[in-house]
């Protein structure tokens, strides 16, 4: 079998994925809504199914990975292999061009990059749906990680999770003065990973069935500002989104806490950044880890960047663009 392999990027959501219905399959208790970015950031995989394997081969940024993480890319794996109706094992290298697990969503484009290269590697020419549900075994945020654009990842309502995948709200062209500039506080490792983290908030948080109840309301309001691009409501929401977030997050028990003193800074210096325009230009939002996600557009994204690199404990900040979705690359840039 022919060896394959893809670029994805990561994307941001705006609109969190935070618990689960479905632990194994990755089914989220709410819907939610990304912005994938460009190839400032990004993960190449190579995948090559060898019969002569006994069990997958799974190497991350030149390292052989853990047996955690080789069980999670087991489960992307034997999906696609039902499918293709092989049992050959697979040798998959992979490599990042960013902090792993900084909370900049290593994870999505990871999942996203091995659900595209493993289904091309066994010879299915899947679609973007099922795609996005081989990718979301892997990682939940990772389903909307094989779109390009705004993208929204619908909830679904089925236990075997055939209707919980993402699709496209708009294509990148659709608001390409869009920037996302990242701020890196801190580039370890998290404390609590996400999945930890969210069985810990949907089994303790009192207001975690009001952020659920509230999210369709909050998704179609997030969608109509990208379908009209209307950035300040896109912002605002944006925001207001990531403090409700980091609300149930304080609400479990025990709290989980992410942001830190720097994080707080950087939403202080984006709230006096729009109060000198007079105008909503900059909104940020943070997942799980102090990092700093500040949407805006072109014009400000100079002066943004300036602005969030002068905080004291931002170590560097990177401008992403909207990008494109995942794509094939040619057999010289393979990893093996
Ligand atoms: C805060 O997709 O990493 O970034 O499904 O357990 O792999 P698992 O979780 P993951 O969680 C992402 C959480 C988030 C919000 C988001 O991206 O929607």
């Amino acid at each position: 079998m022919e060896k394959s392999t893809w670029l994805a990027t990561p994307n941001i959501a705006v609109v969190k994925y935070w618990g689960k219905r479905d632990s194994f399959l990755n089914l989220p208790d709410n819907g939610s809504v990304s912005v994938t970015m460009d190839e400032a950031l990004k993960t190449i995989t190579t995948v090559e199914f060898d019969e002569r394997l006994e069990s997958d081969l799974l190497v991350l940024n030149g390292r052989r990975a853990s047996a955690e993480e080789t069980a999670r890319a087991k489960k992307v794996l034997d999906a696609i292999r039902k499918k293709a109706g092989i049992f050959a094992g697979a040798r998959i290298f992979s490599r990042n061009n960013f902090p792993t697990a900084a909370g900049i969503a290593s994870s999505a484009s990871g999942f996203a990059a091995l659900a595209c290269a493993a289904s091309d590697a066994a010879g299915l020419s899947p679609s973007k749906r099922e795609l996005s549900i081989f990718a979301r075994l892997g990682s939940g945020s990772a389903c909307r990680s094989v779109f390009g654009g705004f993208v929204e990842w619908k909830r679904g309502s089925r236990q075997d999770g055939s209707d919980s995948y993402a699709v496209q709200i708009a294509p990148a062209d659709h608001w390409k003065e869009i920037r996302n500039v990242i701020a890196i506080t801190n580039p370890e490792r998290k404390k609590i990973g996400s999945a930890r983290g969210m069985e810990i908030t949907s089994r303790t948080s009192k207001l975690y069935p009001q952020r659920v109840r509230l999210a369709p309301k909050v998704i179609r309001m997030m969608k109509r500002a990208i379908r009209k691009r209307e950035l300040e409501t896109f912002l605002l929401l944006t925001m207001r989104e990531s403090s409700h977030l980091h609300a149930v997050m304080l609400d479990s028990f025990p709290p989980i806490i992410y942001l830190n003193d720097i994080s707080r800074q950087i939403m202080d210096a984006v709230l006096g950044y729009n109060e000198a325009r007079d105008e909503i230009c900059a909104g940020y939002t943070f997942d799980a880890g102090p990092n700093a996600h500040v949407y805006t557009t072109q014009k400000h994204a100079g002066e943004v960047r300036r602005l969030l690199s002068e905080i004291e404990g931002v170590r560097q900040t990177i401008v992403c663009k909207v990008g494109r979705g995942p794509r094939k690359l040619g057999s010289s840039e393979a990893l093996f």
